[in-house]
């Protein structure tokens, strides 16, 4: 296996308003599975084809948002590794025991970035059901619902100090810039980063306040679960902030949407396959609106205002 380090995105813990609003528009409209509550009220969920005990885990609070982001790594040594490379980096780091406030979650380490995220990397995640079969395996073992959300994908990430955290997860944690959006200077002021064969696990703009999240996406399987998943919002009157699309970066087809609390979403499928001896591809100033909506060439005004 040649991915050694930090094998994907996998988790975010998101803040909601109203939580059993949010669990009925993430399992009926997104159709995520519950797999589980825990005792503080906080509620676990999963896409149909992920084996991981859940990936999206819902907390009510008086403001949306999120609290973490995690990735699985592909030992428990790595995450020592982590730990002494963080320290040295300058980020500070926390230990956070197995099973505590995620069930079914080995020790994780938290890593507070300069963009104000933390980041969680946990090695062991029990399984749950529904998984994916793996003798003589089906498509899915349950019929995917709502617009078919299969499994976490990505997180856009907003905040303060992004080329210091860009340089964290390339230097630490091994990412590779995929794609970058460049400022009339030529610094960037978007990032790509792909821990594996994604085009990206995570991205990081430059944002004057910290810890925003701009989205979360899970993948669909092709364009017209994209459009099957449009019919399902305009069903079931869902804030649609832009497509069915797809942006230049990356080459994802894609369809942003809010829940309920307004956290930003995406459903997304296609886009390239990365390997790591691939050059970094590059949109200058004059182009970032062909990067982010390929069709219409210029960017909607929410895109870049409204984060949770
Ligand atoms: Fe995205």
């Amino acid at each position: 296996m040649a991915i050694t380090g930090v094998l994907r995105a996998a988790m975010m813990q998101l803040r909601v308003l109203d939580l059993e609003t949010s669990v009925d528009f993430y399992t009926k409209v997104v159709g995520l599975f519950e797999v589980g509550r825990t005792s503080d009220g906080r509620v676990l969920l999963k896409g149909y084809d992920e084996f991981d005990h859940h990936s999206l885990a819902l907390r009510g609070a008086e403001a949306a948002g999120m609290d973490f982001m995690g990735f699985k790594v592909a030992s428990d040594a790595y995450l020592d590794y982590l730990t002494g490379r963080t320290k040295e980096f300058g980020f500070p780091t926390e230990d956070i025991p197995a099973n505590s406030d995620q069930p079914g979650v080995g020790r994780r380490v938290s890593v507070r970035t300069s963009t104000g995220h933390r980041i969680d990397f946990f090695a062991d995640i029990e399984g749950s059901d529904p998984k994916p079969s793996i003798l003589n395996p089906e498509i899915w073992t349950v019929e995917p619902r709502g617009i078919g959300a299969a499994a976490f994908d990505h997180a856009l990430l907003f905040g303060p100090g992004a080329a210091e955290t860009v340089r964290y997860f390339m230097e630490v944690c091994g990412f590779a810039p995929v794609e970058k959006g460049l400022l009339p200077d030529g610094n960037a002021f978007v990032t790509w980063l792909s821990c594996a064969s994604r085009t990206h696990d995570v991205a990081i703009l430059e944002f004057e306040h910290p810890g925003k999240l701009h989205h979360v996406a899970y993948k669909l399987d092709n364009w017209n679960d994209i459009g099957h998943a449009a019919d399902i919002m305009t069903m079931n009157e869902v804030t649609v902030d832009a497509g069915p699309m797809r942006q230049g970066a990356t080459r994802g087809q894609m369809i942003y949407f809010f829940d309920p609390s307004g956290n930003r979403l995406e459903a997304c499928a296609g886009g390239y396959a990365y390997y790591p001896d691939m050059p970094v591809r590059v949109w200058d100033f004059d182009h970032i609106g062909k990067g982010a909506f390929y069709y219409s060439r210029r960017l909607n005004d929410n895109f870049l205002k409204i984060v949770s």
